[in-house]
């Protein structure tokens, strides 16, 4: 990336004006289709744990991360928050640029400040060998398979990060 590139690429914190163009992005990475009102749900509840990408005034991609807090049902009881990364997607033509890793490093940074977070999990595709990679790059590790996950019928893996 040379000089005058990097001086209009950067991550920030999503706004609500953002929702359309995250939606555009979403709609052309994922089979995964949110509504428009559910994407301005969570980022009016999560900008703080989420990011978009910003080449020369244009989103290029994002991950949008909610805390869960702690459970207190019994069969799934949890004593810590814990982030859940919902969605993440880079548009195609500026993949395998280190964008993602970029906005991973964003998000898992600012999961550091919340108290007590002990873990991050996600889902993803047992077939999305791109993204497993990805999120392994960044040491989360298969924890179970959720099987027939997806209103496809595909499963997913469920992958979860032990340390910040
Ligand atoms: C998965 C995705 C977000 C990766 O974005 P990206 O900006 O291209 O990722 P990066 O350039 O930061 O790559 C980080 C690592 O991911 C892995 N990776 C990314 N794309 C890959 C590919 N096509 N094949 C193999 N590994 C890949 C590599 O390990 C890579 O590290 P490396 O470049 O040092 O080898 C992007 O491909 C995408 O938007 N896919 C469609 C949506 C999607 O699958 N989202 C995840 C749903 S759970």
């Amino acid at each position: 990336m040379n000089t005058v590139q990097q001086l209009y690429h950067y991550c920030r914190t999503p706004h609500l004006g953002d929702v359309e163009e995250i939606v555009q992005i979403n709609r052309l990475a994922l089979p995964e289709n949110y509504s428009m009102g559910y994407f301005i749900q969570l980022i009016k509840q999560w900008k703080d744990t989420s990011v978009v990408s910003i080449r020369n005034g244009k989103i290029i991609g994002y991950i949008i991360c909610k805390v869960e807090k702690k459970s207190l049902i019994a069969f799934k009881r949890r004593n810590f928050p814990r982030g859940h990364i919902m969605s993440v997607a880079v548009h195609p033509e500026y993949r395998r640029q280190g964008i993602a890793s970029e906005m991973m490093k964003f998000v898992l940074n600012r999961l550091k400040y919340i108290k007590n977070l002990k873990e991050v999990i996600l889902e993803v595709r047992e077939s999305n060998r791109s993204a497993i990679r990805l999120y392994q790059k960044f040491g989360f590790k298969k924890e179970s398979v959720l099987k027939r996950y997806y209103i496809d019928g595909e499963s997913a893996n469920l992958m979860v990060l032990k340390k910040l």
